[in-house]
Parts: C-alpha cells; sequence; structure tokens
C-alpha cells in the first residue's frame, strides 16, 4: 500500500473519493442522481463509439449504467462503512453487527474498532474487498456484488498455466508482436489481468467493467465503460480479448460481440464465454426489444435472433478467410451461447 493511501486511493479511484471523504469525515454523502449521470457522461459516453448504436439504444445504456453505478455508488454498505466499524481480521462489522459477531465468525478475536485511516488501508486492497466479509444485524455477505476468478484453475479463465502460456507463444509468433496487448472485457476487479501480468510481464493489460469497485487489482489500464460501446482507438488493437461470466449480465450482446471482432488486431484471438441468460429485462428495454424482434416474448428470445444474425455476418468475413470462428461443441444446440474462439486472420 502506499505510504499515504486515502490521498493516492484517492487519485487513482476518483469514482470513491465521495467514499474516501466519508470515511474520513465519519459521515457518508449519497451522490446526486446529476452526479451520477455527469460520472457516467464522461466515462462510459463520452467518446465515439467504436460500432454505433441510435439515440434509443445509447438512451437505453445510459439509464442501465446510471442505476448500476448508483447502487455501486451509493450502496447503503458504504455509509455504514464511513460510520462505526468494527473489524476480526476475516470480518468488518457495520451497524451495531459486531454485538452478536459470535454467531458470524469462526474466529477467537474479538472485533476491534477501525480508524478511519486503518479503514482506508484495509478497503482499499484488493485481496481484502475480494475476499473479506461485512455483517451488518441479520446480514452477512461479501463485500464485493460480482465474483473475481482468477486467470488459472478449474472455475477460472483457463485451465492450466502451459496452455495459457501457449496462447500467448502462438500469438507473439503470428502477430510477430513481443509486447502483447490484451483486453478483459467486464473484467470485475481484474484479478485474471493481475494474475496474467505476472505469468508474463510482457503484456500490456486493459480492463473493461462497467462498474468499478473501490478497491481493484492491478491492470495498465482500467476502462470505466460498457461492452456495447467501445472507444473507436480500440479498433485492430487487441491482441488478445477475453471475457469469463460477463456477457450474460450485457444489454446488447450481439453488438458487444461485434465490438470485440472490430477490437481485434490481424493474427489476434478472443476467447469468449458468451450467453445472454441474465440480459436485462427493464419495461423500457423490454419495449426496445419487442420492436426489435416482434413476437419475441422475452429480452432473452429477442437476443437469439439479434445474435444469430451477427453469427450470419460473422459467417460471411469467415467464408470470405477474415476470421475464423471455433464454437463449443454446445454453442449452436445452446442457441448460440458457450465457449466462442474467434481469431481474426486480416481486417
Ligand atoms: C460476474 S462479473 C465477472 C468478473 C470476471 N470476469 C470473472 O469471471 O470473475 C461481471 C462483470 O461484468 C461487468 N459488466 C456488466 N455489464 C457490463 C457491460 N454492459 N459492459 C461492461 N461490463 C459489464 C460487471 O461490472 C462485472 O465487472
Amino acid at each position: 500500500m502506499p505510504d499515504n493511501p486515502g490521498q493516492n486511493s484517492k487519485e487513482e479511484r476518483f469514482v470513491y473519493s465521495h467514499f474516501i471523504d466519508g470515511i474520513m469525515s465519519g459521515k457518508f454523502l449519497t451522490l446526486s442522481p446529476t452526479e451520477i449521470k455527469q460520472i457516467a457522461m464522461k466515462n462510459h459516453f463520452g467518446f465515439v463509439s467504436l460500432t454505433p448504436l441510435n439515440e434509443r439504444e445509447e438512451q437505453l445504456l445510459l439509464v442501465l449504467v446510471v442505476k448500476k453505478l448508483n447502487d455501486r455508488l451509493n450502496h447503503e454498505n458504504l455509509e455504514g462503512l464511513c460510520g462505526q466499524v468494527f473489524y476480526d481480521g476475516e470480518t468488518f462489522y457495520i451497524n451495531g453487527g459486531e454485538k452478536d459477531w459470535k454467531n458470524w465468525s469462526r474466529r477467537k478475536e474479538a472485533p476491534y474498532p477501525l480508524s478511519p485511516k486503518q479503514k482506508v488501508e484495509l478497503l482499499f486492497n484488493p485481496n481484502i474487498w475480494h475476499k473479506k466479509r461485512l455483517v451488518m444485524p441479520r446480514f452477512g455477505n461479501g463485500l464485493t456484488r460480482y465474483g473475481n476468478r482468477d486467470l488459472l484453475g478449474s472455475d477460472a479463465y483457463f485451465g492450466d498455466e502451459k496452455g495459457f502460456r501457449g496462447l500467448l507463444e502462438k500469438l507473439r509468433q503470428r502477430t510477430r508482436v513481443t509486447k502483447l496487448v490484451v483486453l478483459d472485457t467486464g473484467c470485475g476487479m481484474g484479478k485474471a489481468l493481475q494474475d496474467m501480468k505476472e505469468l508474463d510481464p510482457d503484456i500490456e493489460t486493459h480492463g473493461i467493467t462497467m462498474e468499478p469497485e473501490p478497491a481493484m487489482f492491478n491492470a495498465d489500464h482500467f476502462h470505466y465503460i460498457v461492452a456495447e460501446r467501445m472507444p473507436l482507438e480500440f479498433e485492430g488493437k487487441f491482441h488478445l480479448i477475453v471475457s469469463n461470466m460477463a456477457f450474460r449480465y450485457f444489454l446488447f450482446q450481439h453488438k458487444a460481440l461485434l465490438n470485440v471482432v472490430k477490437a481485434l488486431a490481424n493474427g489476434g484471438y478472443a476467447d469468449l464465454h458468451f450467453s445472454f441468460d441474465r440480459i436485462d429485462s427493464s419495461p423500457e428495454s423490454r419495449a426496445y426489444f419487442s420492436e426489435q424482434v416482434p413476437g419475441a416474448n422475452s429480452n432473452y428470445e429477442a437476443m437469439k435472433v439479434l445474435v444469430r444474425k451477427v453469427m450470419a455476418d460473422l459467417e460471411v468475413l469467415q467464408e470470405a478467410g477474415k476470421i475464423n470462428i471455433i464454437p463449443s461443441s454446445n454453442f449452436y444446440r445452446q442457441s448460440m451461447q458457450g465457449g466462442l474462439i474467434i481469431e481474426k486472420v486480416s481486417g
């Protein structure tokens, strides 16, 4: 951790500067809808999109981003963490949760109160934010909202180190580039990106996530944007693109897939876990998808049709020798969901 974690964290984690101020002052100030919208407009929409979206699609994405950012940046847990916090090395207790700590913790040490400085040091450390628990009366959970998988292992991005190193080697030979540029789209806190760089420092790592956490693992560049709306500058940039358990949450999976193909460099390789089973189904997006695909009785059913169209376009590119598509064996049987590898041969 840096010597003065509050200061450095504040600069790096600008969207959580209100949380740091709240910890230091003891009083959490909720961000207003206007402030949240300003963050979204600057980060998520303040650039030209690689794949154009129409006004309605932009609006639907904006509503979603503002909602998700509001859930995250104004979460009641953050408010609780700005007040009296006890910690026993395993669990943070807020709102008086420490009073029945024996029910929650197997550890023997009694929880002790944290100073603001200790809180900033602990809460802005990704290893703590990733793993420790938060307890308040009648409620216990992790600090993170989503999982953050390792690069290697059984429930991870790749099965084993040998296979992953072999892939980087193949990409270096194919692209004749030594310092490979890698993107994880829907990267969570960036754990897999940090693992990658530890295995092979000669890569440049980029992570896209719609909602940053107060603590993030190490990546060379985090982009707080949506996968459906990558910047134009991403065109042909990445030698490796990965995505794990993330497409399922996107709003326009078919657009995010197009972005991946466009963002691959020649000789590049994308390894995606592709699905749309958790697609948003708010009344606004429902109205949009029923116009796009009349007769589809859910956004999930509509997405099957939209993805089928994009896959047909990609198959044309494949026939023209521009890309190779390697779907997992069950991909088409599961209505175009499963593993999807795309290799870019030429632009
Ligand atoms: C379940 S987490 C997966 C994290 C990590 N890939 C893993 O396998 O553990 C889903 C991630 O997708 C991100 N996400 C959800 N919708 C998104 C969108 N439309 N654009 C970009 N990221 C999005 C979330 O913010 C989160 O980082």
